[in-house]
């Protein structure tokens, strides 16, 4: 098993956490022990992902004397939203729950931005767990502490920054993983290689082929440099007033693709790896990158099985859809794009026609 720790030393030590990777970890849940209070749990997880671990981690709990509240909510993106959400606080206080008794996120990105939410807003704040299951819940959504929820108008547009107890990944749970999921989380992984780690990028085209196959060493490899690569950017900017918006590579576009598209049309990795396609012609078109380095990132994705070509919406509907960006900052769009690659930065100044010559010109229906 290999341990990183995500580091808040600036801030009271207590919300430093663990995030405990390997193959088989979820049989030992025993050691998220030390992080429950009380000898009570609800688990969030979904009808999907229920069948296949709930009970493993509610034997192994229940085996420590820790009485378990299962709360099974419906699969998909399209289930991120208000109702879902208060779901979980209907069965929570359905269940009395309180302050003490900790909710532990068992499934993807979804469950955990679900359940997330509902533990930083629950009595004000219950310990929150997470117990990844996906790739890209592996590598980026169990970690740093993003939760919240969709709105018909924008993704991800309701929610709180809390940071979780512990995180366990076990990478045991991706044998489980359709093949189109596990693409899509290499999409996340690629990104760190982008924006702060070309070493990584280097080795991802390296080992791509055994990524797929889910070779259970390059698998925990893979895990672990994209959790190092998250932990030192988020505990550098924890809320996002800087460095940890570079993390959000492709993601302006991707948004607009997943809400224009609609949620779980296109998967969220999908929709950030064409997104970062479109991020890279644009940092082509403003002078940053040349065409190699595009080739490049287009020819990495392809290793990984993934179109990345955006859908061909219009430029008027990604401009509006963008328009509600997180990143907008006084009405003005703001885009992550490359300098190099293995370096990203934040650009508030990208010309109108050079936009919509990318949004013409490097989209395209499928
Ligand atoms: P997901 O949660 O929808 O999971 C993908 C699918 O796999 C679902 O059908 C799920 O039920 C199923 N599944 C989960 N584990 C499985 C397993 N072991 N075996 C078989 N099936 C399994 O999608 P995701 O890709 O994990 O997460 C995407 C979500 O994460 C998006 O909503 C995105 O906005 C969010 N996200 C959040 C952050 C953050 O920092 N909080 C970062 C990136 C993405
Ligand atoms: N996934 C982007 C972030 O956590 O900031």
């Amino acid at each position: 098993m290999q341990t990183i720790t995500v580091d808040f030393a600036s801030t009271p030590s207590e919300r430093s956490y663990p995030i405990h990777i390997g193959n088989g970890v979820l049989s030992h849940s025993e050691i998220i022990l030390d992080h429950l209070p009380r000898k009570r749990a609800a688990i969030v997880t979904n009808t999907t992902v229920a069948p296949l671990y709930m009970e493993k981690l509610r034997s192994v709990l229940e085996g420590q004397g820790v009485a378990t509240v299962p709360i099974v909510l419906p699969d998909g993106e399209e289930h991120k939203n208000w109702r879902t959400l208060n779901s979980i606080f209907d069965a929570l206080l359905g269940h009395r729950c309180e302050r003490s008794t900790p909710i532990i996120a068992l499934g993807g990105g979804v469950v955990g931005d679900l359940a997330g939410f509902a533990a930083a807003t629950y009595l004000r704040g219950v310990p929150f767990i997470q117990i990844p299951t996906t790739l890209l819940a592996q590598v980026d959504s169990s970690v740093g502490g993003k939760t919240g929820i969709n709105h018909p108008l924008g993704k991800n547009m309701i929610g709180a920054f809390y940071q979780p107890r512990v995180v366990l990944a076990d990478t045991a749970t991706l044998d489980t993983l359709p093949e189109r999921e596990l693409r899509a989380g290499i999409a996340e992984i690629i990104k760190y290689g982008l924006i702060r780690d070309p070493g990584f990028l280097e080795w991802l085209e390296q080992n791509m082929a055994k990524l797929l196959i889910r070779d259970a060493d390059v698998l925990v490899e893979a895990i672990r440099r994209s959790c190092v690569n998250k932990a030192e950017v988020v505990q550098a900017d924890e809320r996002e007033s800087g460095g940890r918006a570079l993390l959000n590579l492709g993601h302006t576009f991707g948004h607009a693709i997943e809400n224009a598209m609609g949620y779980g049309v296109w998967l969220h990795g999908e929709a950030v790896a064409a997104g970062t396609m479109l991020a890279a012609e644009l940092s082509r078109r403003m002078g940053m990158i040349g065409e190699a380095e595009v080739e490049r990132i287009r020819k990495i994705y392809a290793q990984a099985g993934l179109s990345a070509i955006a859908p061909a919406l219009g430029p008027e509907t990604y401009l509006r859809l963008m328009g509600l960006d997180k990143k907008v900052e006084g009405g003005n769009m703001r885009f992550i794009l490359l300098r190099h690659i293995g370096e990203a930065v934040l650009h508030s100044d990208v010309p109108a026609d050079i936009l919509t010559e990318t949004l013409v010109e490097c989209t395209a229906n499928a």
